[in-house]
C-alpha cells in the first residue's frame, strides 16, 4: 500500500471515495433484505415508535420555543407529495411516476467550441481537455439573471475510473477482496487523459420547450484541468512550506483534482472542494523530513494513481511540498472564463467533502465543512467581511479573511466551535505551528490538539435558510469499535452511517457553541442489530445508507443522495430520498431517484423555481463491490452501459435533470 514509485507493481486503488476496504461481509448483517419494515415492527410498535420519535424531539431540542413546538406537533401530514418509487437495482434509472429523468450531459460530450464527439477508441489528452470530464460529482446551478430556465451549471469531476474508461487496459485487477490497478499497462498517454478528465467543467445550460440543453460553443462553457494555472490564497499563500522548484513564489498552482462536493455563494462564485488527494501523490520521504508528520496525517503518498511516472510533481521524493498545494477548497467566478482558480486556504487543508454555506442574520458568510475521513472533524469557517449583496466585486475575496473552527460535540447535546488560530491554546510554535500558514497546512493536526469530535467521515454539511437547522451527512465508519463511541458517533462498526441536526443558537451561525441532536440512524429498519431510527412510517423502499450529499429546496425540505448501496449491502441502489425533518414526520424519508448499477447519487440541486432537480451520476458500472462472485470491472465487463446501451460505449458519468411532466414543482 506504500509501495508507491515502484514501476511495475502492483498497487491497490483501495481508497476512493466509499472505500473499498470498508467492506464488511454483509450476510449476517441484512438477512432480511427487502423484507417490509412491518414485518418488525407491529401496529403497536409504531404507535409507541411515533411517540418516542416525538418526545426524543422534545427533550433533545432544547432551542425550539413554545411556538416552533405547536408547529411543529401541528404538523401531521408529509410534505412531501410524490409516489415512492420501488428500491432495486439494475442497469437502469428510474424516478417517481410523472416526472422525467433526461440525461443533459455525459462524460465526454463537447463542452468547449471545437472539442469533438466522444469515442472512447480515439481517446487522447487534448480531446478530454475540450470534453465534459469523468465522475460528474458536485454540481452547482447558478442562475443567469436569476432566471430558473438559464444558467450556468458548475461541475465536480471527481476522479476516474481507468478500468472502465479505456479499451486498451484489462481492467482492474482481482486481488482477492481488494482490487488494484497494474501501473506498469498504463502509458503516459492514459496519465494525460486522466488528468484532463479531472477537475470540473461550466456549461451554460437552457430550458427550451420544456427540455434541458447545453448551449453549445457558449462563451462561459469552460473546462478546468489537473494543469489549469491557480492562485493560492489566504494565510498559506508565499509559505516556505507553499514553494516549489516550479514556484518559487508560493502563489501559483497548476490544476485541482479529487473534487468532490462543494457549494455556490450569493455572489455567484462557484466553491469547489479538493477531497482525496493523497492518492495522486507517490515516491518516498523518510521519517526525518520536515513534513513527514503532515503527510502521515493526510495519507500521502496515496499511491492511486501513476502520474508521478510521468510529472515529477506528483513523485514526493523530488517535490515535497507540492502536496501541501492540494487539499484546499478552490473559488472560481463562473461567468469569467479567464479567471484564474483561487485555492482559499484560509478554510483549511484536509479531505474537503464540500463547502455549503450561508449568509448569516449580521452580514458575515459561513461555510460548513466535513472533512471525509474516518475519524475526522465537522469545520465551518466565519468570514471576517459581510457580504455585500449590492457590489459583487466587494465580496470576491470574503474567502481569504475570517476563522477556521472545528466542532466538538459534547455528550449532553451541546458543542463548541473551537478557532484554529495561532497563537491560541496549544497552536503554538511548541507545537510546531509557527504561524497561520502551518496551522491551516496542518489543519487536521491542529483540529486533533484543540480535541474536536472524531466523526463517522463527516459528507455534505448544509444549513438550511428556512429554518436555521445545519444537517451533517456521516455517511458510516465501520473501523469504530465498542470502545471509541460517543454520543454524537453512538454506534460501533456503523456500516450505513447517520445524520446530525445542528441548531446555531438564535439563529446564529457565528455563535461559538450550538445544540445538536441525531435526525436518523441509516440502514434496514427491519433488522433489530442495525439500530436504525427511521421513523415507522418509512416503507421497505424508503430507507437508505450511507448518506453522503443533500439538497435543501425552496421550501426548507431534506433531500439526501447516497453512495454505498449496493444489491448485495442494502438491497438497493443510490439514490436521492425525501426526508421529513419537523413534525410528526420527522425522520420518514421516501425514494425518488435511484441510479443504475454501480454508480452513486452526487450533487443534488434545485433550480430557485423548484420545477428542475438536477443529480449527478457518478461511476456508473463499477461492480457490486459487497458481492464476493463479482469479477473485477473492466471496459468490456461493467455493471451497466447506462445511459447510451451501446456495446462498445462504456458507461458514461452524466448529468441528469429531472422535471415534472407538464411542469409544476418537484415534490408538491
Ligand atoms: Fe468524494 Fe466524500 O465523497
Ligand atoms: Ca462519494
Ligand atoms: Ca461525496
Amino acid at each position: 500500500m506504500t509501495d508507491g514509485g515502484e514501476l511495475n507493481t502492483t498497487l491497490l486503488r483501495s481508497q476512493r471515495c466509499e472505500l473499498a476496504e470498508d467492506v464488511g461481509s454483509n450476510a449476517s448483517v441484512n438477512p432480511t433484505m427487502g423484507e417490509i419494515i412491518a414485518q418488525r415492527m407491529s401496529r403497536r410498535d409504531l404507535a409507541k415508535g411515533i411517540l418516542a420519535v416525538s418526545a426524543i424531539t422534545a427533550i433533545a431540542s432544547p432551542l425550539i420555543g413554545a411556538g416552533e413546538a405547536r408547529a411543529q406537533a401541528a404538523n401531521t401530514t408529509p410534505s412531501f407529495n410524490f409516489k415512492e418509487i420501488a428500491a432495486g437495482s439494475d442497469d437502469k434509472h428510474y424516478v417517481a411516476e410523472g416526472y422525467d429523468a433526461d440525461v443533459l450531459i455525459r462524460w465526454g460530450d463537447p463542452v468547449l467550441p471545437g472539442a469533438p464527439e466522444f469515442d472512447a477508441y480515439q481517446q487522447t489528452p487534448a480531446k478530454q481537455a475540450g470534453q465534459f470530464g469523468y465522475n460528474n460529482d458536485y454540481l452547482g446551478y447558478i442562475p443567469i439573471d436569476g432566471k430558473s430556465d438559464h444558467g450556468l451549471l458548475c461541475v465536480n469531476h471527481e476522479y476516474t475510473n481507468e478500468e472502465l474508461m479505456f479499451p486498451d487496459l484489462p481492467g482492474r485487477q482481482d486481488m482477492g477482496r481488494a482490487y488494484g490497478t497494474n501501473f506498469a499497462q498504463m502509458t503516459k498517454a492514459h496519465a494525460d487523459i486522466e488528468m484532463m478528465a479531472h477537475g470540473g467543467s461550466v456549461v451554460e445550460v437552457r430550458k427550451v420547450s420544456g427540455k434541458w440543453q447545453v448551449v453549445k460553443d457558449s462563451r462561459f462553457n469552460r473546462r478546468i484541468t489537473a494543469e489549469t494555472e491557480m492562485m493560492i490564497t489566504g494565510p498559506a499563500a508565499g509559505h516556505e512550506r507553499m514553494k516549489t522548484n516550479a514556484d518559487p513564489t508560493g502563489t501559483r498552482v497548476r490544476g485541482m483534482f479529487n473534487n468532490c462536493a462543494g457549494g455556490r455563494t450569493p455572489w455567484g462564485t462557484w466553491v469547489t472542494c479538493e477531497e482525496n488527494i493523497n492518492g495522486y501523490f507517490w515516491g518516498r520521504i523518510t521519517e526525518q523530513h520536515p513534513e513527514f508528520r503532515n503527510f502521515r496525517r493526510m495519507g500521502i503518498p496515496g499511491n492511486w494513481q501513476n502520474w508521478g511516472q510521468y510529472h515529477d510533481r506528483f513523485d514526493i521524493q523530488k517535490e515535497p511540498r507540492e502536496a501541501n498545494r492540494f487539499g484546499w477548497v478552490v473559488e472560481i467566478d463562473p461567468f469569467d472564463p479567464t479567471f484564474v482558480p483561487r485555492k482559499r486556504t484560509a478554510l483549511g487543508r484536509f479531505k474537503h467533502e464540500g463547502a455549503a454555506g450561508i449568509t448569516n442574520k449580521d452580514g458575515r458568510y459561513v461555510i460548513y465543512q466535513g472533512d471525509d475521513e474516518r475519524f475526522d472533524y465537522v469545520y465551518k469557517f466565519v468570514t471576517e467581511g459581510k457580504v455585500d449583496p449590492a457590489n459583487r466585486a466587494a465580496n470576491m475575496d470574503l474567502l481569504d479573511k475570517g476563522t477556521l473552527q472545528v466542532g466538538r460535540f459534547d455528550a449532553t447535546g451541546a458543542g463548541e466551535w473551537l478557532a484554529l488560530v495561532h497563537g491560541q491554546g496549544p497552536l503554538t510554535a511548541t507545537n510546531g505551528f509557527n504561524s497561520q500558514a502551518d496551522v491551516v497546512i496542518e489543519a487536521r493536526r491542529a483540529a486533533d490538539l484543540l480535541g474536536a469530535t472524531k466523526m463517522d467521515r463527516p459528507e455534505d454539511v448544509e444549513a438550511n435558510p428556512v429554518t436555521n437547522k445545519v444537517y451533517v451527512m456521516l455517511t458510516n465508519n465501520s473501523r469504530r469499535v465498542a470502545g471509541q463511541v460517543d454520543a454524537a458517533n453512538p454506534r460501533s462498526d456503523n456500516r450505513f452511517g447517520h445524520i446530525i441536526e445542528i441548531t446555531p443558537p438564535d439563529a446564529d451561525h457565528t455563535a461559538t457553541m450550538f445544540t445538536w441532536e441525531i435526525l436518523v440512524k441509516c440502514g434496514d429498519p427491519s433488522v433489530a442489530s442495525v439500530g436504525s431510527t427511521f421513523h415507522p412510517n418509512t416503507t421497505k423502499d424508503g430507507w437508505f445508507g450511507m448518506p453522503d450529499n443533500c439538497a435543501i429546496d425552496a421550501l426548507g425540505r431534506l433531500w439526501i443522495s447516497t453512495d454505498g448501496n449496493s444489491q448485495t449491502r442494502t438491497g438497493r441502489a443510490d439514490g436521492v430520498w425525501a426526508m421529513e425533518t419537523a413534525g410528526t414526520q420527522r425522520g420518514t424519508s421516501k425514494l425518488f431517484y435511484r441510479v443504475p448499477n454501480g454508480a452513486e447519487l452526487c450533487g443534488p440541486e434545485f433550480t430557485p423555481d423548484m420545477e428542475t432537480f438536477f443529480v449527478a451520476v457518478q461511476h456508473p458500472g463499477e461492480p457490486d463491490d459487497d458481492d464476493p462472485t463479482s469479477k473485477p470491472a473492466s471496459f468490456t465487463n461493467v455493471s451497466t452501459r447506462w445511459p447510451d446501451f451501446k456495446p462498445n460505449v462504456p458507461p458514461r458519468p452524466s448529468i441528469v435533470a429531472i422535471t415534472k411532466k407538464g411542469g409544476g414543482k418537484i415534490g408538491v
